[in-house]
Parts: structure tokens; sequence; C-alpha cells
């Protein structure tokens, strides 16, 4: 079987057009699925393998993008560990980790993983009905991200979590996590998953610091763990609010990808990160919202000059947003985005 772009770039090695894909293409902007939620609420549409295989693939029959992602949510860890979830439509938890008592009460390990087999039986109908030069991206949530939503119960209300980070909270909830969620990684990726993103949206609400002292540690222990049960599979690590002051940080943990928010500069990254990184982005989702004629202006200058720059800065650049499709995105822009960049790299 021939590589997928989406493989090529992750492995800094695609000389042909970047791939793209963009976080949430499967998601309430879409006509696709809301006439699937017309007849299925969003947890069946998670949680029953056909129905979230028809979801994920909704957006690459209908926009052409070169990577499907796995439909379902970085949510069910927690419900896998006894708090309770529904969505409403916003995520609930039964609870908050407010005292060492909260995280006692919370189950945790390896086996826990069996929770998301809902996730991998998805994964490969999914492969099963994709195009073979496809990619199909794996996700879950980073733990800190994961964290503030067991503690706080959204991103943002990182304030609300930060106690935890120093009363042992924070840690004796990853002692319970992280074997589940390298467990959950690994489930995804051998049924099928080209890739695993690891979303941690929440990071860049403490500082650079705070970042190294209570994030990067984790993470690099969530990764060894997943690497004794994968070795190969690559990872994506993203993470809103930011900066090269945070992913330097990051260096020598085994990920391959780099996904950066609207605000930082692509070909700065791409420059500092090349020889070390596939990096994943990043428009404003924003733009996806102005009138057709100004988003193709701002498109074009942005695609041109990644284009301008040497080709073994564009390798493993894997095109997309900065963060996610935001709701009342006109599909018709998607279309456009997706259009325009074959016909500026094709
Ligand atoms: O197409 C895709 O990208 C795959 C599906 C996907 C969903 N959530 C489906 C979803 C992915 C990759 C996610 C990731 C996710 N979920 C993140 C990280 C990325 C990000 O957006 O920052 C986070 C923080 C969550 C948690 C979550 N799930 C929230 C906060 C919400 C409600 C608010 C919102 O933004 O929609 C959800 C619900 C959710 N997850 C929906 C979808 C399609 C909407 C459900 C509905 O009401 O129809």
């Amino acid at each position: 079987m021939t590589e997928t772009a989406l493989s090529a770039a992750l492995h800094r090695r695609n000389d042909a057009r970047p791939p793209v894909w963009m976080m949430r293409q499967a998601g309430r902007y879409h006509s696709h699925y809301q006439l699937l939620k017309r007849y299925n609420d969003f947890m069946r549409l998670c949680r029953e393998p056909q129905l979230a295989a028809e979801t994920a693939l909704g957006p690459i029959h209908d926009f052409n993008f070169d990577a499907a992602i796995l439909f379902s949510d970085l949510l069910f860890p927690l419900e896998a560990m006894g708090m309770g979830l529904v969505y409403d439509p916003g995520p609930k938890l039964d609870f908050h980790l407010q005292t060492l008592v909260d995280v006692e009460k919370l189950a945790g390990g390896a086996e826990r993983a069996t929770h998301m087999q809902f996730q991998a039986d998805a994964v490969r109908l999914t492969r099963q009905r994709l195009r073979p030069d496809k990619g199909l991206i794996g996700f879950v949530g980073g733990p800190f991200t994961l964290y503030v939503y067991a503690a706080a119960g959204s991103h943002e209300k990182a304030q609300h979590a930060v106690a935890g980070l120093t009363n042992g909270i924070y840690d004796a909830f990853n002692a319970k996590l992280l074997d589940l969620l390298a467990g959950n990684m690994a489930l995804q990726s051998r049924a099928g998953a080209e890739c695993i993103a690891l979303f941690d949206t929440a990071a860049g609400e403490i500082d650079a610091a705070m970042y190294g002292r209570h994030v990067v540690p984790v993470l690099a222990d969530l990764l060894a763990r997943f690497r004794r049960l994968d070795p190969a599979t690559p990872v994506t690590y993203y993470s809103r609010g930011t900066d090269a002051s945070y992913w330097d940080q990051l260096a020598g943990l085994p990920f391959q990808c780099l996904g950066i928010d609207w605000r930082q500069d692509l070909g700065a990254a791409l420059e500092r990160y090349a020889d070390r990184w596939a990096i994943q982005g990043n428009v404003d989702p924003e733009w996806l919202h102005l009138p057709a004629d100004q988003l193709e202006l701002r498109l074009r200058e942005y695609f041109e000059r990644i284009r301008a720059l040497p080709a073994a800065l564009r390798r493993g650049w894997i095109c997309g947003l900065g963060h996610g499709v935001l709701q009342r995105t006109p599909e018709a822009n998607v279309r456009r985005f997706v259009s325009l960049q074959r016909e500026i790299f094709g």
C-alpha cells in the first residue's frame, strides 16, 4: 500500500502537496452532522461504531480532506474513571475533584482502557470505509487538559484547578490516569489510526514556567508509557495559547508533530522546528467566517508565503486550523479552503 500524504508529512518526507484536515471537521457547522444529530444524540454518535464512522466520513466525502479523524470526544476517560459524563450540549461531570477523597473514589489503571473499546471499533470501521490514500487520526486529551476538566469542569476555568497542581490532587489523578490514557492511545493505534493526536487545549492557561514544572514531566511519563505499548505510531501534540517558550521545553520527548494555534507564526515555527517535528496548523478559525472574497485573499497570501519557503521546511507541514472549526462556519468556506490549497500546492 502506498503511504498516505498524512503519514509522509508526519515523517517529514512529504514532497507532494501538504495534507489538509481540520480539527472538528465533523461537527455542528456541517449539514451532514446536523442530519445525523436529528436522529441520534451526540453520545450515540460516539458510542455506536457504525454511526461514529459515518460521522467521521461525512467531511471527507463533502470537502475532500486528506485525513479523517476518529469521531469521538476526549472526556470518555473521565467517564471510565467513574466521574459520569453527559453532554447538555457542553460536557457535564457528576462531580469535580476538590479534595484527595474525590480522587480516591476514581478507578484507574491500564484495564480501564477497555471502556474505550468503542473508539477502537470506530477506528477500524472508519479505516475500512476510507479510501486507502486518505489518512486516519485517532486522539485523546492531554493529561493536563483532562485534569482541568476533572477539577473545574471546563478549560476556561483552569484557575480553579491550579491549587490542585501542588496539593497532591493532580499527582494522585495522574497516577490513576496515565496507564489508562496510554492504553486508550494504543487501542486506537492498534485499530488502525496512523497517528494519535494529544489535544492539550488548556495548556496555555498556565505560564511557561508552570507548564515546564507541571505539564512537561507528565507528558514525558505518558509518552514513555505509550511507547512501551507502541514504539512507532506518530503522536501529534497540540496545545492552545502556547509559544516557543513552552515548546522548547518539549525537546527530546517521543512525539513527532507539534500542533500550533493561530496566534503563532507558522513560517517561524517551521524554521525553528522543521528538523525536529512535523508542524500542524494554523489558520485562524475565525477567517472561515469572512466573506468569500476576503477569505480568498487571506488564504492566498497565507498559502503563498508557505509555498515560498524552502521545500525542506515544508516536508513536515500538515495544513489545517489553529484550533477547531467554529459552530456557524459556512460550508462553502471550508470547501474553498480545501480546493484553494489544492490549487496552490497541487
Ligand atoms: O471532527 C473532529 O474533530 C472529531 C471529533 C471531536 C469532537 N471533540 C467532537 C465533538 C474532537 C477531536 C473533539 C476534541 C475535544 N473535545 C476537545 C479538544 C479540541 C478543542 O476543541 O479544544 C475538547 C476540549 C473537547 C471537549 C468537548 N466536547 C467540549 C468542550 C464540547 C462542547 C462544546 C463544543 O465545543 O462543542 C464537546 C462536545 C463535542 N465534541 C461536539 C462534537 C461534535 C458537539 C456536540 C453537539 O452538541 O453536537
